[in-house]
């Protein structure tokens, strides 16, 4: 997915949902109910039932978005439509409410519903910015490429520490051990260089010259070694972070659909029964 979603067919479903958002506007401004306005009025219930239409075609994209029938570019003019018109819910349900928001099953939808907003919109962002920034970063070699190096890497360092000090070897071997690269969501959610190997390299710097002549040329080529692998650590960590980015927010705007569509079927329950 690229920028091309927003302005697809000329920005097409943008003028849609302004046209939504302006024709509810207008309708609450010149709106008079007898009552305050909320949800209860004839414009309450229109607008509530163009909010739930809504909320179910958006939550309808799911299932549209594994269906194989559908081609890459029929996806994009949902994905476009899913956009502009999930933002026009922000205006529908808000005047839908009337602003009568209180500690109750109504307000619960209104919150949930503005939650999966929001993550779409930080979901769309990350859609529009992590693509351009991984290449930049990945400057053609791929993760996979990135930790086959790194591992080459780690046998030769292995390999020249073990012909230097005790001191050397360890600081070595502990931070090839203690670096890593993605696993839990929180560590994939993180970026950075091994702090171990780069006060490894801080440390072998100060110990040069080593004993021998041979030992400092050693050194000088393991600290190249080490610099090189902190290079890439901080790249694939990079790469891994963009991609755990593209993904998290997904974990709010499913969820949340589901926890949004349960919501409203009570508040209108709720509202047809006790009203
Ligand atoms: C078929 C769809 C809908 C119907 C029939 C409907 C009906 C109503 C009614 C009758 C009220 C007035 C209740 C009162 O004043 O106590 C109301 C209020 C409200 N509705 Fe809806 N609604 C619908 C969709 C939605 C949607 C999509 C949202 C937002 C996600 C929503 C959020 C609210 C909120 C926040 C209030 C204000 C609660 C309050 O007055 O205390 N409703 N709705
Ligand atoms: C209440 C409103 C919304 C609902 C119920 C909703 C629901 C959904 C659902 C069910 C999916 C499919 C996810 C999947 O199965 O992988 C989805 C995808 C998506 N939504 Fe929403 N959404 C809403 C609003 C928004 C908004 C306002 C934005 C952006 C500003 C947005 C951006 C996206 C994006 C970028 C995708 C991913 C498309 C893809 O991975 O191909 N959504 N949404």
């Amino acid at each position: 997915m690229h920028e091309s979603v927003l302005v697809y067919r000329r920005f097409r479903y943008l003028k849609w949902a302004v046209t939504l958002t302006v024709v509810a506007l207008l309708a609450y401004i010149f709106h008079s109910p007898s009552e305050p306005a909320n949800g209860g009025t004839w414009l309450g219930y229109t607008l509530g039932t163009i909010g739930v239409g809504l909320i179910v075609w958006l939550a309808w994209f799911g299932i549209r978005k594994r269906s194989y029938a559908n081609p890459e570019s029929k996806l994009e003019d949902w994905l476009s439509a899913h956009i502009y018109l999930g933002l026009s819910l922000i205006f529908v349900a808000t005047l839908h409410s009337g602003f009568q928001f209180g500690w109750n099953v109504h307000t619960l939808a209104y919150v949930l519903m503005m939650l999966v907003i929001v993550s779409g919109a930080f979901g769309l962002y990350a859609y529009v910015r992590y693509p351009k920034l991984m290449t930049e970063n990945r400057r053609g070699v791929s993760l996979d490429a990135m930790i086959v190096e790194m591992a080459e890497i780690d046998r030769e360092t292995r390999e020249l520490a073990a012909k230097l000090t005790d001191e050397i070897r360890d600081l070595v071997f502990d931070a090839i051990e203690n670096t890593r690269i993605g696993g839990s969501v929180r560590r994939q959610l993180e970026s950075g260089r091994s702090g171990r190997t780069v006060a490894a390299i801080a440390r072998i710097r100060e110990i040069i010259p080593l004993p021998s002549r041979e030992q400092t040329e050693d050194g000088r080529r393991l600290i190249s070694l080490l610099t090189r692998k902190n290079e890439l650590v901080l790249r694939a960590r990079n790469d891994v972070m963009y991609k755990a980015m593209m993904d998290i927010w997904l974990y709010v705007h499913v969820p949340l659909t589901f926890a949004l569509l349960a919501s409203l079927i009570a508040h209108i329950i709720a509202v047809f029964f006790y009203w």
